[in-house]
């Protein structure tokens, strides 16, 4: 649960509580993700040169060395594999790096990348825009016909551009490229903390795209029900 931050002090009060039990749910259909396409990572890859230097192949998927990730997917190749419709990627929100390049998927939700704190380079069919919009990467190049979206950068501090805020008694993290969580401070809880400030959404789905809005203010809905009853 990489975002839920020191437990001991802080009340998770997470927004997207709702999609992250989605996404726990699904994870025992995991095991098919690195096999999802024919072959193993494909030589000379992006994804490829990444595993050299940092773990293992299996299947499509690059696995960690290190005693602390050896386990857990660190890259994922799904590049060339015929792929046209992506609903989620599993439990690979582990991922440093993901290659979608070369698939005939027409649209992507932002959804999917959700929690993937970790992801710094994700490659994408060219004509489909990086998750969170331009401003949510460091850098946006297209190059053989795949479009690179570079080092994901942290929506908490760019105040500057977008001057919003957690609600008072609560902290912002990102999560995942275009999203942040707003955990509460130790001693305070779940609707009572998001009730202090007025929760920003409007601005969080201002660089999103909009057929996201839908979802999300379902999701705020839901959410702001279950927050309720707890
Ligand atoms: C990772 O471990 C595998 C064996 O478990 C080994 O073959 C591979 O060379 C290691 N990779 C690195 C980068 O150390
Ligand atoms: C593995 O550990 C080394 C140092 O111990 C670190 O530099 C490297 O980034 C780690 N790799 C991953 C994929 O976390
Ligand atoms: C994904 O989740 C399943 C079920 O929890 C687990 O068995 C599997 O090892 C996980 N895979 C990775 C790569 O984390
Ligand atoms: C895609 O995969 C097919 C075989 O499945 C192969 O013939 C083709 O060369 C690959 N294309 C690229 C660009 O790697
Ligand atoms: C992608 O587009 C198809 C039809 O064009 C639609 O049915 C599907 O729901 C869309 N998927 C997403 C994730 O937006
Ligand atoms: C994002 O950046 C790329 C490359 O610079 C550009 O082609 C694309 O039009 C930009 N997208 C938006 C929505 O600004
Ligand atoms: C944003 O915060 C991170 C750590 O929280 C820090 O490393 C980074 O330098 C900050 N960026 C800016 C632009 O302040």
């Amino acid at each position: 649960m990489t975002a839920s931050v020191t437990a001991s002090t802080v009340c998770s009060c997470s927004v997207f509580i709702v999609l992250f039990s989605v996404y726990v749910d699904s994870q025992d259909t995991d095991a098919q993700l690195c096999q999802m396409c024919q072959g193993t990572v494909r030589q000379d890859s992006p994804v490829w040169d990444f595993c050299l230097t940092k773990g293992h192949i299996r299947g499509r998927c690059c696995f960690g060395n290190n005693t602390s990730n050896v386990d857990t997917i660190i890259g994922l190749d799904l590049a060339n594999c015929s792929i046209s419709h992506v609903e989620h990627l599993y439990n690979s929100s582990t991922s440093f790096i993901i290659d979608l390049s070369n698939n005939p998927i027409s649209n992507l939700s932002d959804f999917i990348f959700q929690g993937f704190n970790h992801l710094t380079q994700l490659l994408l069919p060219s004509k489909l825009e990086c998750p969170g919009g331009n401003a949510s990467w460091e850098k946006v190049e297209v190059k053989n016909n795949a479009r690179i979206c570079e080092g994901q950068k942290n929506i908490c501090n760019q105040t500057a551009q977008m001057p919003w805020d957690c609600p008072e008694n609560s902290f912002c993290s990102p999560y995942g490229p275009g999203f942040f969580e707003c955990s509460c401070l130790h001693n305070f809880h779940g609707y009572k903390c998001m009730r202090q400030g007025e929760f920003p959404i409007a601005k969080v789905l201002g660089i999103l795209t909009g057929s996201t809005v839908v979802v999300s203010s379902l999701l705020w809905f839901t959410q702001r029900r279950k927050a309720k009853n707890t």
